[in-house]
């Protein structure tokens, strides 16, 4: 595998998670300092241990993407610990209720927009002016496919994931003098924890056939794996990506052609 983080800091959110966990075995597997960055009492154990046998450093941080003093706290820890960051992967993320939108409960949908919306602003906020000081940086939010189009029974997530688009590409403009390049990814169904209570939210009785007819009508006949996002956020983040900012980048196994 490439070394293309030798010397470099990466913050991971959501780092306990499918898609964040495999985010820091990659960074740490090219040679980063990572920065990984989860809610108190989930496993960021795995994340450093992970990262440990990659050889890589790693410094886990408890710390919750809605509360502007925590994202202050895990920014501030990276640049004590490693002197500075190059690369935030903004990827904390909650699936919220599954059910009509007439129905959504009001505190669900707060919550959503709180960790989706809002825990990717602070994000950003608390890490360009540390970017800006070593020259420049590398920005990956997660959105997803429900970004890009309906989808009637995440009424909230839906909302979030069009948002954390947005942002994206008003930070791409924004901080393009600055060095600092900002993109999004686009997953589709990836097989990890969200995906299986989005499936149990959609049919409790028959989780399996959801994921089955899922899987079945996706062109690539399959649910994609969190190294495959990974490897995409690892491309987006790295000097071989110089000329990509403001991109929403599908990771979807062909399902946003149709
Ligand atoms: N799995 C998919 O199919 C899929 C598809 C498209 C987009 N996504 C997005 O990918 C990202 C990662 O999702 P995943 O599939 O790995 O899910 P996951 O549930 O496995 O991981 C999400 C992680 O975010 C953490 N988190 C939640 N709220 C937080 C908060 N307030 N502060 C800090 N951390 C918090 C959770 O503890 C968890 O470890 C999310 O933004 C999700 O919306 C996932």
């Amino acid at each position: 595998m490439d070394r293309r983080y030798e010397g470099k800091v990466v913050i991971v959110t959501g780092a306990a998670g499918g898609i964040g966990l495999a985010a820091v075995e990659r960074f740490a597997n090219e040679g980063a300092q990572v920065v990984a960055v989860d809610l108190a009492g989930s496993a960021l154990d795995e994340a450093q241990a992970r990262a440990d046998a990659a050889g890589a450093s790693v410094l886990t941080v408890t710390a919750d993407v809605t509360k502007s003093s925590e994202v202050e706290g895990y920014v501030k820890a990276a640049v004590e610990r490693f002197g500075g960051v190059d690369v935030l992967f903004n990827n904390a993320g909650i699936e919220g209720w599954v059910g009509p939108s007439t129905e959504y409960p009001e505190d669900i949908f707060d919550k959503v927009l709180a960790v989706n919306v809002k825990g990717v602003w602070l994000g950003m906020k608390q890490v360009v002016p540390e970017m800006r000081k070593r020259g420049g940086g590398a920005i990956v939010n997660t959105s997803s496919v429900a970004g890009l189009g309906a989808t009637a029974t995440i009424f909230a997530y839906g909302a979030s994931k069009h948002a954390v688009i947005g942002m994206t590409k008003s930070a791409a403009i924004e901080f393009a003098g600055d060095g600092i390049r900002t993109n999004a990814v686009c997953p589709s169904p990836i097989e990890t924890r969200m995906m299986r209570s989005l499936e149990r939210g959609i049919n409790p009785d028959a989780p399996e056939a959801v994921h089955d007819n899922m899987a079945r009508t996706n062109p690539m006949g399959r649910y994609g794996e969190p190294a495959e996002v990974a490897a995409l956020v690892a491309y987006l983040c790295s000097d071989e990506a110089s000329y990509v900012n403001g991109a929403i980048v599908t990771v979807d196994g062909g399902s946003r052609a149709r």
